[in-house]
């Protein structure tokens, strides 16, 4: 089976089951604090596993563009070095919102594997749960009890909170979860060594590939946890593992996922693929992040200096050093490569289609300046490496490689490399010491504290803002973020004509008053889907009844803007071509900004068109 033909075959038998195909959720997340993106397929249905909005069908079943690149599930490292991980990868997954549970998520799992794509069984392993007493939690005794009934025992693993107890992030959904494992290495070693022993153990060829995740739990900020509204499915499949395995292979960069992309860079960079240890790697770790960078930019996070976009920055730049030094590619080549990643990608993903021109834009002066900075980096060390040599010594100081590194991003591996050239070496112990420093600067600046929320009175916040810019409300919950030493709260609504953060256009701003007390509203967001309004202080008599009022000339003012963004945006559509894509928007009661993507630099006279 080709890749397209496994990832169909996988909707299409939950479709079988009753399961509604969902669209793959962008893989760059804008409304989630916790998450900067996609990491699971559960992400888009978040706010479902909550009980903040309601399914639109119990059952699901998707492939979902995953990164997994920052926050608890991270694996850039690994990417490259081995077989099986990919920053950007697919995630075939079925759900169920209060309806089935284990037991027929187990058994469709079974038939899916063995009966219709024929995988021998005797190469499958199951983990359970086993259980962690100071969480309160036993063993899964449930799912081992469905999984006897098609697995020998000693295919039925145990396994720790690390392994069998899945969590989305620091905070969120989790649960008790049994993964199903494959063993693919050749029957002589299969003899000598059982596939149990190997589960869990970083072996290429005895590997996780379906995660059943059963969502019982929120995790809460105090790290307790709480019972879900209703019981939930969750299952994960890694989608190139999958095609590794129909397609009898033993790697993922082997299967007609990569290989296309693989051929092109070895042509381009005149190498073949399987030759040399190092080339290989950096062939890996090319191919893995080109679809990474490529479909983040079509998912609206272009590269840059912060946040989500630094994130991609610097994937962009491993893959550029990782050509630079085994692949001898001197000059800007990623975006060489978008061409055989449109045509392989583009039927399933239209999105990578529509925006070519511009990811190849955007990648081409990405790879431009970053050589700059490659260049600029090492004309500094063969200064540093002169001076440490006109002193008489051979090892340069690590504080030197960590200013190479953090100000001119000249990663450590390179400057080693190269100094191992001229016959020096790095001091690696202060490089590391200046790394720890740095990062305990920026945990400090980034640290955000949630407490958990506080419960005043049960209910659902309905938006009143179409039709009233006043109404009265009762407080549901609140609760204290701290960020930066400055404190605030959140609070949400049972009733509220407050414009929560959308579309660019800043929230509402206002006041809450009630017998006892007045407090400001300093703005409006949306958090999984729920209204939030911050203000500075809290109330003192959160239980008494209050009248939500916005600020009306503010909000008129940022309703004007935002009718003028669209009018922007047609006029721009008008003069420049149907091209034009919007990047982006903020709307204020001030002035509106508006990004938008064009290959070349708007002429004055088309400004004037525009205005
Ligand atoms: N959410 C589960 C995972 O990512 C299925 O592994």
């Amino acid at each position: 089976m080709t890749a397209n033909e496994i990832r169909d075959s996988f909707v299409k038998f939950f479709e079988s089951k009753g399961h509604l195909i969902v669209p793959s959720a962008p893989m760059v997340i804008k409304d989630d604090p916790t998450l900067m993106f996609t990491n699971a397929g559960m992400n888009q249905f978040k706010d479902i596993i909550l009980g903040n909005r309601p399914a639109t069908s119990k059952r699901c079943t998707d492939s979902q563009k995953c990164l997994r690149v920052s926050g608890k599930h991270n694996d850039l490292e690994e990417v490259g070095h081995d077989t099986y991980h990919h920053t950007m990868f697919e995630m075939l997954g079925n759900w169920s919102f209060g309806d089935y549970f284990k037991k027929e998520a187990i058994e469709w799992a079974w038939e899916y594997l063995v009966d219709v794509l024929k995988i021998d069984k005797s190469n499958l392993y199951a983990t359970v749960f086993e259980g962690s007493p100071e969480e309160g939690l036993e063993r899964d005794n449930e799912a081992a009890s469905y999984w006897e009934k098609f697995l020998p025992a000693d295919h039925i693993i145990n396994g720790n909170k690390h392994d069998n107890f899945w969590e989305m992030g620091a905070t969120g959904p989790c649960g008790p979860c049994s993964e199903i494992h494959i063993d693919l290495r050749p029957e002589e070693e299969k003899a000598k060594v059982p596939g149990r022993e190997l589960v869990n153990k970083d072996n290429p060829l005895v590997i996780e590939i379906w995660n059943l995740v059963f969502m019982q739990y929120n995790r809460k900020a105090d790290q307790t946890l709480e019972p879900l509204p209703a019981k939930v499915i969750d299952t994960g499949m890694g989608f190139e593992r999958l095609c590794a395995v129909m397609q009898g292979k033993r790697s993922n960069y082997d299967t007609d996922v990569f290989q296309p992309i693989i051929k092109v860079i070895g042509d381009l960079s005149d190498c073949r693929y399987g030759e040399d240890a190092k080339k290989d790697v950096a062939m890996r770790v090319v191919a893995d992040h080109l679809r990474t960078i490529a479909f983040s930019i079509a998912d609206g996070q272009l590269p840059g200096n912060a946040k989500a976009g630094y994130v991609i920055r610097r994937i962009l730049r491993r893959a550029v050093r990782y050509a630079y030094t085994f692949l001898g590619q001197k000059e800007a080549f990623m975006y060489k490569l978008l061409p055989v990643l449109v045509q392989e990608m583009g039927k399933s993903y239209p999105e990578l289609e529509a925006q070519k021109v511009l990811i190849s834009k955007v990648m081409k002066e990405e790879e431009d300046s970053f050589l700059r900075t490659l260049e600029t980096g090492i004309r500094l060390l063969d200064r540093v490496m002169a001076e440490t040599r006109a002193s008489g010594k051979t090892v340069i100081d690590g504080v030197e490689a960590f200013t190479l590194f953090d100000t001119y991003g000249f990663p450590l591996d390179l400057t080693e490399l190269i100094c191992r050239e001229n016959g020096m070496t790095v001091d690696e112990e202060t490089f590391h010491a200046e790394m720890q420093k740095q990062k305990e600067r920026a945990r400090n600046a980034a640290a955000v504290e949630t407490g958990d929320w506080v419960v005043v009175k049960e209910g659902e916040t309905e938006f009143k803002g179409w039709d009233y810019t006043e109404h009265e409300c009762h407080i549901l919950r609140y609760r204290k973020v701290t960020q930066k030493k400055q404190t605030f709260y959140q609070i949400v609504l049972d009733y509220t004509p407050f414009y929560a953060e959308m579309g660019g256009q800043v929230g509402d701003r206002g006041v809450l008053c009630s017998e006892h007390e007045t407090i400001e509203i300093v703005d409006t967001k949306r958090e999984n889907n729920l209204p939030v309004h911050i203000a500075k202080t809290l109330p003192e008599h959160p239980e008494a009844d209050f009248m939500a009022c916005v600020d009306t000339d503010l909000r008129a003012a940022s309703e004007a803007n935002h009718t003028c963004t669209h009018l922007l945006d047609q006029a721009l559509r008008t003069v420049l071509g149907e091209h034009v894509e919007q990047k982006g928007s903020l709307v204020t009661p001030e002035y509106l900004r508006f990004d938008f993507s064009h290959f070349q630099k708007v002429t004055d006279e088309q400004l004037r068109e525009v205005e």
